[in-house]
């Protein structure tokens, strides 16, 4: 463990195989790493195991064409994050970091002077692990539910959680247990799932549900023909003129490519032509295997923002999700 976690965690560096209490809520140390031995929901633990399964498979997302739209998707997102970050040495908690592919891409430019601090419920920690050692990040890593972190109050300086309160049992208690985390004038930048049209929302819940008694390789074997319709969908590169607003549907008039149309109204099935069907299918593996992925709507999530005494300093709302970057309030905010 590294001096600065330890500091931070207020702990002397354990050695490994030690078991450490915080409050009622103990954690071991394996393979380097501080896990929880906490039990969660079984649709927590269902969502833990399937993300597991997800980050060890490198060949569907360690692709350059992989990589190079998850970067410029989080720089158009997220804007020019330097204007937002602290002086040097700042402490990053990258509160669901997966592999942290996420986080090395956004904060690439500003690797040399932050600690980061990944968090994940899942064995993604170790892959996180991995590749940040070998970038030469200045990481260390805690398997936990964000939800019972053991950091002190106002300890964190930014939280980057990108696709992940959603994947929560509460979208909205994820958010409120994090913020306290933040000092004052502290910075967190997330993104979260946003509510589609009836439809898609049908059939999002029902391909969810009938996922939810398979192994995460069965789920990424039965998700596979819908991948490879949406691809058959894509290379048609045909356009369809939507000739009114269809409001009962949510649908809206214009002209739109049929594989979009299938995406965004009928049932989500990836399509991009420099991806690989594994990469097409990671995409829509992580939608659907999880049995908790939450929709919201952008007033939600404002109105969850006032009440965590967050102040929103930029925001973005696309058809797929909400984008953040808020800071804590100094005091707390009138609701
Ligand atoms: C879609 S992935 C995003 C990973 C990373 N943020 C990125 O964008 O590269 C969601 C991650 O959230 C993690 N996760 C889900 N629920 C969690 C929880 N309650 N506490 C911590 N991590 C959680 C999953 O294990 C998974 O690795």
């Amino acid at each position: 463990m590294t001096p600065w976690l330890a500091s931070l965690l207020q702990i002397d560096p354990p050695d490994e195989g030690t078991r450490v209490a915080f409050g009622d809520a103990y954690f071991v140390v394996r393979d380097g790493i501080l896990r929880s031995e906490r039990t969660s929901s079984s649709r927590q633990r269902q969502t833990e195991h399937t993300f597991g399964f997800k980050w060890t498979r490198h060949d569907s997302f360690e692709g350059d064409a992989w990589q190079m739209n998850l970067r410029q998707w989080l720089a158009e997102k997220y804007g020019n994050i330097e204007q937002y970050l602290p002086d040097d040495n700042f402490l990053l908690c990258d509160a669901g970091c997966g592999a942290s592919v996420s986080a090395l891409q956004l904060f690439e430019p500003v690797l040399g002077r932050l600690r980061y601090l990944g968090v994940d419920v899942s064995d993604a920690v170790d892959v996180a692990h991995e590749r940040c050692k070998s970038r030469g990040v200045d990481a260390d890593f805690l398997q936990c539910d964000l939800n019972a972190l053991p950091l002190p109050p106002g300890s964190v300086d930014v939280i980057f959680s990108e696709g992940v309160l959603h994947h929560t049992d509460s979208t909205e208690r994820a958010l409120k247990a994090l913020v306290p985390l933040l000092r004052p004038r502290g910075l967190i930048l997330f993104y979260v799932y946003r509510k589609k049209g009836p439809i898609r929302e049908f059939s999002d819940d029902y391909i969810r549900a009938k996922l939810a008694g398979s192994t995460p390789q069965e789920a990424w074997d039965a998700i596979m023909p819908l991948t490879r319709l949406g691809k058959a969908l894509g290379e048609l590169d045909a356009e369809v003129n939507v000739p009114e607003d269809i409001d009962i549907l949510g649908i809206p008039a214009g002209r739109i490519n049929v594989q979009r149309l299938f995406y965004w109204h009928v049932c989500k099935a990836f399509y991009r032509v420099d991806f690989t069907l594994e990469e097409m299918n990671h995409i829509n593996f992580d939608w659907f295997a999880p049995a908790n992925a939450h929709r919201q709507s952008p007033d939600d999530v404002r109105r969850w923002c006032v009440e965590a005494g967050l102040i929103i300093e930029r925001e973005l709302v696309e058809d797929a999700g909400i984008t953040v970057v808020a800071r804590k309030a100094i005091a707390p905010c009138a609701a």
